[in-house]
């Protein structure tokens, strides 16, 4: 197979290996083809993001999973959910919120008539970080650029961003759940709703309304835009 330079290149960065480039080569390069260690997933389809995650070596997370979580669900989703990070049962099955909060997530959908094959599900981080610690913020910046990506082949109506780390890293803010949820945000020009963490919810079920509520803004949100290309 003939592949294109930029792709070759990509794959090796998310291996972790350096990529080495003749003199004249950098020098002819178009600036957007000499992205240091920056890796270039623009452009790639579905099933190249799928092997170059499915091979990442770029930050230490690689050498502790067991399996990357991709993502899942409809690729032409009107929704996309973006939660925080694989946990043990996530990097065992390698599926997105299969543990309890999964079970949440998936009444809180049932409730505004999706289901986890209707919307598509990432998370900031592609792999566990050991104990369920945070996602560090250098590990969620080299995760970046394959989720960018997922967001640009989807192009939902709207982006739930479930919990903290989620809306933090997705907003580039500091600010608490309580702060950003129940009002609109954007993210690369797509609606983007702040709710609380399905596993927040099973802790505090006296929560539940607010994100009831978010999931109504939501999903005035994707009508909104429905209508608006009707
Ligand atoms: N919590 C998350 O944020 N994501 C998962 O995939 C599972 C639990």
């Amino acid at each position: 197979m003939n592949q294109p330079e930029h792709q070759r290149r990509a794959y090796l960065q998310a291996m972790g290996i350096d990529v080495w480039l003749p003199r004249d080569a950098v020098e002819t390069e178009t600036p957007e083809l000499v992205q240091d260690d920056t890796l270039a997933a623009d452009g790639m389809d579905w099933s190249e993001l799928r092997h170059c995650v499915a091979d990442c070596r770029r930050c230490e997370l690689a050498t502790s999973r067991t399996n990357t979580v991709f993502g899942t669900g409809n690729q032409d989703a009107d929704w996309m959910i973006i939660g925080e990070a694989p946990g043990a049962e996530e990097d065992r099955s390698g599926e997105p919120f299969v543990g309890r909060a999964g079970k949440m997530l998936d009444e809180m959908l049932r409730a505004i008539g999706q289901r986890r094959d209707s919307v598509f599900i990432a998370n900031i981080l592609k792999c566990r970080p050991p104990d369920n610690r945070d996602p560090k913020p250098s590990e969620a910046a080299e995760c970046r650029a394959y989720l960018e990506r997922q967001i640009a082949l989807v192009q939902p109506k709207v982006i739930l961003a479930a919990g903290k780390v989620a809306a933090q890293n997705l907003l580039g803010c500091n600010d608490p759940v309580g702060q950003m949820r129940g009002r609109p945000h954007e993210l690369n020009g797509i609606p983007l709703v702040v709710t609380y963490h399905p596993a927040y919810l099973l802790r505090s079920p006296s929560q539940k309304h607010k994100s009831w509520s978010d999931l109504c803004l939501a999903r005035r949100l994707v009508s909104d835009r429905a209508e608006a290309v009707t």
